[in-house]
């Protein structure tokens, strides 16, 4: 069957669509039906099935007779390192795990922190939560103490599962120490913690709170699958909102099971036994549904990377794990491959690896450049697809469905909305506009399964930041066109995020942490292009009256305190002074203005604006940096 037909098909019936993918889950009590409406506009998918995750992703394929199959395959540059899992041995490793954290208490329902870095022992901790129903909340290794806190204690976790440390390139990351201080600064205490002692640091365990991940598990019995209810949050994972306090978007158990698993043959074309590899981080969204749920649901091997693009030891690295592990379809984002092709223009380490598995290369994360994407198709000489989503969607609103029909690539598009996603674009109004016009991108109620229902105990702050604007929509916080044949194309975000390096960051909580400063009067920042990144923070900052101090201290102070409290993650390493920000009259600061003199991009000054001199003195800042080249 076509796209066409498929799209149509589930427009036509979206709850028989729905329900067929739902057959290919082993539900321990099948759904009576696929959606519920109860709560509208909160909706919630396969509510009155029993289902187990770790059930699913593991044991049903150790039952089917694949347990010798690789499930995952670790391959670690920075530790020179590599190891193979078996689905039999996954399991018994999630089991066994599964059965301590219950033996200390951990059941149904209750939240347990996760703070580790590309280890399989990651994923076997995600696991052994699924398999107990207990709802995990995966924090990426980047942020600082104080991000870690804040987390804590939105989520309020019975225990913490944390390795000894991450590796870095140039560096070991103490993890230990930044839990400790993390749970020192939250109000909410974890019961206990797990702590996977890791040999490049061995941590200083607390007594009476901390545990050896392999010792808490001698003399426990294993622990089977939990079932449970088919909207039972399967995780939380956090993520930018509009202002400093991250969103804890909810990942239901029945919708994610049957949207991943439907994703992994039709748009990323793998099924039992072939290879998949996505080269991003546990700590993202991409990481649970790429590196550990999808391929393992659909029974595939998955690639856990503990490396970068380049550096480690060389820009080849991503070819080589491609051609060792035979990966079939590979996911990553264009700053990797920007990353790649600055240090190998050429592509010549592409022809040092026998590529002849590797079928097709997926990105997504942030805007794929037009040279980026031809660059790797002329490079690979297979197809390069880009695909839209975000953390609260889980999966693709827009793609190029590999596995149902091969699409024609339109350079610049993640072409067509997937089965669930009914695509609008809206003017101001909330009408929509003719193809081809730039507007607002939402997407028509219900989200298909799988997307999330609503924000950790926040169901308020859901339908404030995602159901307001445009009622009966949900606000994707993207604007971007539609063309004539109904390809996507995503130009900007509507509100203050921005994406350095694949990675979604907040202005806004960038701003509270520079009002902090003690000299710092009034500031904001914004998202510079940048060639490698996509974009760069960047700072203005107005000081106190009266402060004499050298500019560039209260800029590297400002700099260090960005890497304490949000983390090096932040990428912040640039700030300006100046008198004053560039506001109307009203009081809003022009940040969209800024950002267009400093990409030297055209632009006109708002009729609104309270003093059009200060935007000289911007502009001449911003030069000072080898930014606003052009007035
Ligand atoms: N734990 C701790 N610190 C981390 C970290 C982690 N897991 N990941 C990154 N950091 C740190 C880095 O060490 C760096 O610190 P520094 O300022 O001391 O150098 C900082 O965070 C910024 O990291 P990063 O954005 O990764 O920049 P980089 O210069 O180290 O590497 C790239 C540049 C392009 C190679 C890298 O950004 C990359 O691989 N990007 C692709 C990201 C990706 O796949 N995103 C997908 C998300 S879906
Ligand atoms: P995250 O939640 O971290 O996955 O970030 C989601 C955001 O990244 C989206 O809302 C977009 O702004 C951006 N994004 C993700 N994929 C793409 C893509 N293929 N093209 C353009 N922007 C993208």
């Amino acid at each position: 069957m076509a796209y066409a037909e498929v799209y149509a098909g589930w427009k036509a019936d979206p709850e028989a669509f729905w329900m067929k993918a739902a057959q290919e889950i082993d539900w321990k009590k099948a759904p009576s039906h696929a959606l519920n409406a109860n709560k509208a506009p909160l909706y919630e998918w396969f509510s009155d099935g029993m289902v187990n995750t770790c059930w699913n992703a593991v044991d049903r394929h150790v039952e089917a007779g694949r347990g010798d199959q690789l499930a995952i395959i670790y391959d670690s540059p920075v530790t020179r390192t590599k190891q193979s899992i078996t689905y039999a041995e996954l399991r018994n490793r999630v089991a066994s795990l599964a059965g301590a954290l219950r033996a200390k208490g951990v059941e149904k329902g209750d939240r347990v922190l996760i703070y580790m870095p590309m280890v399989p022992e990651a994923l076997e901790a995600m696991l052994a939560c699924a398999r107990l129903g207990a709802v995990h909340s995966v924090v990426f290794g980047g942020f600082a103490s104080s991000e870690l806190a804040v987390r804590i204690d939105d989520c309020k976790p019975r225990a913490i599962i944390a390795a000894s440390c991450g590796v870095e390139p140039q560096r070991v990351i103490h993890y230990k120490p930044l839990l400790d201080g993390a749970i020192d600064m939250a109000s909410h205490k974890p019961d206990f913690c797990v702590i996977f002692q890791r040999p490049q640091e061995v941590a200083k365990l607390i007594e009476g709170r901390d545990v050896n991940w392999h010792g808490f598990q001698y003399g426990t019995e294993p622990a089977d699958c939990v079932p449970v209810a088919g909207n039972h949050p399967a995780y939380i994972l956090y993520t930018s909102g509009t202002t400093g306090a991250p969103k804890g978007v909810v990942r239901p158990t029945g919708g994610h099971l049957v949207a991943l698993n439907w994703t992994m043959k039709n748009i990323y074309n793998v099924g039992p036994g072939d290879v998949f590899w996505a080269a991003s981080d546990v700590g993202w969204v991409v990481g649970h549904s790429y590196i550990c749920y999808g391929p393992l649901i659909a029974g595939c091997t998955t690639v856990v990377f503990e490396g970068k693009p380049v550096g480690t030891p060389d820009a080849g690295t991503f070819w080589r794990v491609i051609a060792e592990h035979k990966v079939k379809s590979f996911f990553t984002a264009p700053t990797a491959l920007r990353a790649i092709k600055r240090v190998d223009p050429k592509a010549e380490l592409v022809g040092n690896h026998d590529l002849s598995a590797f079928k097709t290369l997926y990105l997504a994360g942030e805007r794929a450049d037009p040279d980026t994407i031809n660059w790797a198709a002329a490079a690979l000489k297979i197809p390069v697809i880009d695909h839209w989503w975000q953390t609260e969607t889980g999966w693709a609103i827009a793609a190029n469905p590999m596995g149902i029909e091969a699409l024609p690539v339109k350079v610049g598009s993640p072409s067509v909305p997937m089965p669930g996603y009914d695509v609008h674009v809206l003017d101001e109004g909330g009408h929509p506009v003719a193809p081809g016009t730039l507007g607002a991108i939402a997407v028509k109620l219900p989200l298909p399964p799988g997307t999330l229902p609503t924000l950790w105990n926040a169901d308020d702050r859901f339908k404030k930041s995602y159901l307001t604007t445009y009622p009966g929509f949900y606000e994707t916080g993207d604007a971007g066109y539609i063309d004539e044949d109904g390809y996507l194309y995503i130009m900007a975000r509507t509100d203050d995020v921005i994406n350095v390096a694949g990675h979604r960051l907040s202005t806004g909580a960038m701003e509270e942490v520079l009002a902090n400063h003690p000299d710092v009067a009034e500031c904001a920042v914004i998202g510079v292009a940048d060639a490698l990144k996509g974009q760069s923070p960047l700072g203005f900052l107005c000081l106190n009256a009266g402060v004499t101090r050298d500019d560039a201290d209260v800029i590297a102070e400002c700099v260090k305190l960005m890497r304490d409290k949000i983390g090096p993650v932040a990428d912040f390493k640039r700030a300006l002074i100046i008198s004053r920000l560039p506001k109307t009259r009203s009081g809003k600061i022009l940040r969209a203005t800024m950002v267009k003199i400093a990409d030297s991009e055209p632009f006109k000054a708002p009729a609104t604006i309270e003093d059009p001199a200060v935007l000289d003195e911007i502009r001449t800042a911003l030069q000072t940096l080898g930014l606003a080249q052009q007035a």
